[in-house]
Parts: C-alpha cells; structure tokens; sequence
C-alpha cells in the first residue's frame, strides 16, 4: 500500500453513478488504491465493474455503511485517505413506501462514516484527507415555473428521500464547522447514461419501448427535471475532489431542462429510428398514470460556481447523450436481462466467494 500516494474510499461503487466514478478515478488515477465500499442492496451490482475489477490498484469490500465495526475493520484494513460518498438510496418512489430505509442508510450511514473519519483523521494540517458528500439538487426542494437553485437556496426537501439527503448534507457540514473536518459537497441535478437501474424514468421507458410495454407517466408530465450526462457529473466530482475549497458546496447541473413528457417523446422518436420503427410507433405506448405522491414540479440548477471556479461545464447535448444511452442499453441486454430477473446478484457469490 506505501506505493500508492492516497487511499480513497469510494462508497455505493457498485451503483450507476458510483460506478462511472469509480472507473474513472481506477483509470485515471494509478498512484491511487480505490476500495469499493459497498452493501450490494438491489440497486448494487459489481457487473457494472467488470471491466475494471481486476485492476491492480482497486479492491472491493462488501460492507454496510450503517455498520460501525465494519466500517472501524476496513479504516484498520486500509487506513483511508480520503471518501467519495455515493452509497444511498436513491429512488424517490422507494421511499415514499419505506422512508426508513432512506433514514437508515443516507442519515445514519453517513452519521457513521463522518465519526469515523474524525476518529482517525487527526493531522489537521494535512491536506490528505477529505470526506466528499455527493449529494442530490433535490434537497432545495422544487421550483415554480422559473427560477434556479443556486447554493444559496435554502434546503426545502419535500420527499422522504429529499429530505434524508438534506439531513446528510447538514451532518456534513456539522462535522466540518464543528470538529474542522475536511469535507466538500456537490448537488447535482438528474444523471443519465449507461448502467442506469431501470426503475429510473429514462432507463425504465427504453425498455418498456423496446420491450412495447406502456409508458408510465407520472399525472400529466409536466414535471421538469434538469438532465446531466452521468460522465459528466463524474468528471465534476473529479474535478472538485482535487481543487474544490474545503467547507464549500458545488451545484452541478446540465442547463438541460425537459418537461418528463416532451422527455418521453424524444426517447420515442430516438428509439423509433433505431428500431426500424415507423415514427409515432412508440409514443403510442405513452400512458398516463396516477401521479406520485408530493411530486415535485420543477428541478433546475445554476452549476455557474463550479464553472467559474473550477471551469467544469457538460461536454454532451441531451440529444446526443440520450441517443448513446439508449445505444448502450440495446447492445448490453444481458445487463438488462441480468438486472430484471434478478439474476446480477449472483455475480457476487460467483465472482468472489470463488477467490
Ligand atoms: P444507486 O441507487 O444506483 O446506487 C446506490 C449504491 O449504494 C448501490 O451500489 C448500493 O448497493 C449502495 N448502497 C445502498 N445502501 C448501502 C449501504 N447501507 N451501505 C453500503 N452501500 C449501500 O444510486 P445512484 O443513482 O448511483 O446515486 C449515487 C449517489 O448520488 C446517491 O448518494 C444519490 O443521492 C446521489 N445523486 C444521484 C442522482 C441521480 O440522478 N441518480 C443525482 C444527484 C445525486
Ligand atoms: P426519477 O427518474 O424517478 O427521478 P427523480 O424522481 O429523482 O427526479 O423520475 C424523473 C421524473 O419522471 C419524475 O418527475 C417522476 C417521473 N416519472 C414518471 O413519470 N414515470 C415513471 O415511471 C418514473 C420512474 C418517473
């Protein structure tokens, strides 16, 4: 381990966001080690890392962050460095029916990290050590028809998985104003791209499409959502990991709003062409569904200080994104596959209980 210049934890490794991170920093980074701290929930599945798993600068650790001794044994292990913290429960729909859930991991999880970090951490000068929160634009809460969150916005969550993601964010902050902990936080807006879990609006409607199942759209899908390329939120964690200001938040987002039905509309289109399909095909599915409950209107985010501090701005158009996006899905149906029967969580028990 002397060889490597830092030891960074990266939680929720396994999931869509967290995956795209991690491969980022493994490749990027080879006088880094990266472990991947993850509990393998079912929005976990290490099929999203099989290109780079056998890497010499990376391991993973199957480990519940909610679980203090466990999480003390890989600090003994592996003496961390540094965090990026993404493991979450993520799904607004899901914790509207099991809220705890979302208390549990995304409040205490991240209670548990923090205490963690501030036990061992204790050389105040070195700029070694850092905790990054990655966190969600939905903490602001929602907006009328204009308007941006900016970091200023005060924090307004309406879902339970809202407002367990605002909580973090505070716990976040609490540690760095009262024990001087070295921490940084993003928010960001609506990721999309490959390995997406599709439960999620734009994966779930690529399959329904292919699969000419009905299109469910929340009420009358006016809802707007701000859509960023998942590479791109990656390469702005990046990014704020080396030269953001400890203390600071960072909003992140694609200028790219989409009410959800003109959303629906263009995948349609998209995956018309593709298909082979005659256009209007695929609209034809579109159904409109009872609406979520709370459903927040309008999500958009003013990312203009991670721009002007840090020069970040998102490299892809919506279109040309969503068109790779659904390319990947049609070419990686045995990741589809694997992930609605269920059967990517075996590749745990296969790939490692073997080694
Ligand atoms: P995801 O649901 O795809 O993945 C979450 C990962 O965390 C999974 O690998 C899961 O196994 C792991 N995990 C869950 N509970 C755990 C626990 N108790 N201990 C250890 N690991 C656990 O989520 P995602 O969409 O990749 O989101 C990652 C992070 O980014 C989250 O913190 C989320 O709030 C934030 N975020 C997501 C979006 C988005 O559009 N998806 C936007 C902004 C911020
Ligand atoms: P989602 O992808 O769940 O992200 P979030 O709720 O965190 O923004 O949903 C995006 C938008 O799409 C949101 O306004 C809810 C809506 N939606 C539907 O209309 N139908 C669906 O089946 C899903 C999953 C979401």
């Amino acid at each position: 381990m002397d060889k490597y210049q830092k030891i960074i934890a990266i939680t929720g490794g396994a999931g869509f966001i967290g995956s795209h991170v991690l491969r980022l920093f493994v490749n990027k980074y080879p006088e880094y080690f990266i472990v991947n701290v993850d509990a393998l929930t079912y929005a976990g599945n290490l099929e999203n890392l099989r290109d780079i798993e056998s890497k010499p600068n990376y391991a993973f650790e199957h480990a519940d962050i909610c679980d203090e001794n466990k999480i003390e044994e890989l600090f003994a292990k592996y003496n961390f460095d540094a965090f990026i913290h993404l493991a979450a429960e993520s799904h607004v729909d899901r914790s509207i029916t099991d809220p705890l859930a979302f208390v549990r991991t995304n409040v205490l999880g991240t209670g548990i990290l923090l205490n963690a970090c501030r036990k061992h951490w204790k050389d105040k000068a070195s700029d070694k050590n850092l905790f990054y929160h990655v966190s969600t634009d939905e903490v602001y809460g929602s907006l009328g028809e204009t308007g941006f969150f900016t970091e200023e916005t005060p924090y307004d969550p309406r879902s339970p998985y809202s407002a367990s993601k605002a909580s973090s964010d505070h716990l976040v902050m609490a540690y760095h104003h009262t024990y001087d902990l070295p921490v940084v936080l993003s928010n960001c807006s609506n990721n999309y791209g490959s390995h997406h879990f599709p439960e999620k609006l734009i994966p779930l409607m690529i399959n329904n499409i292919k699969h000419n199942k009905p299109l469910p759209v929340y009420g009358k899908g006016e809802n707007v959502r701000d859509w960023l390329w998942v590479e791109d939120h990656a390469r702005a964690i990046d990014l704020i990991f080396h030269k953001g200001r400890r203390g600071e938040k960072y909003n992140i987002g694609g200028f790219n709003e989409w009410k959800n039905i003109d959303l629906v509309h263009l995948l349609c289109n998209i995956m018309d062409e593709k298909l082979g399909r005659e256009k209007g095909t695929s609209a034809k599915l579109i159904t409109h569904v009872k609406d979520r409950m709370g459903h927040d209107l309008r999500y958009a985010i003013d990312a203009s200080k991670l721009n002007n501090e840090l020069g970040w701005k998102p490299s892809l158009q919506f279109e040309e994104g969503l068109g790779k996006t659904v390319d990947w899905y049609l070419q990686n149906e045995a990741w589809v596959n694997h992930v609605t029967s269920g059967q990517y969580q075996q590749y745990y028990s296969e790939q490692y209980n073997k080694r």
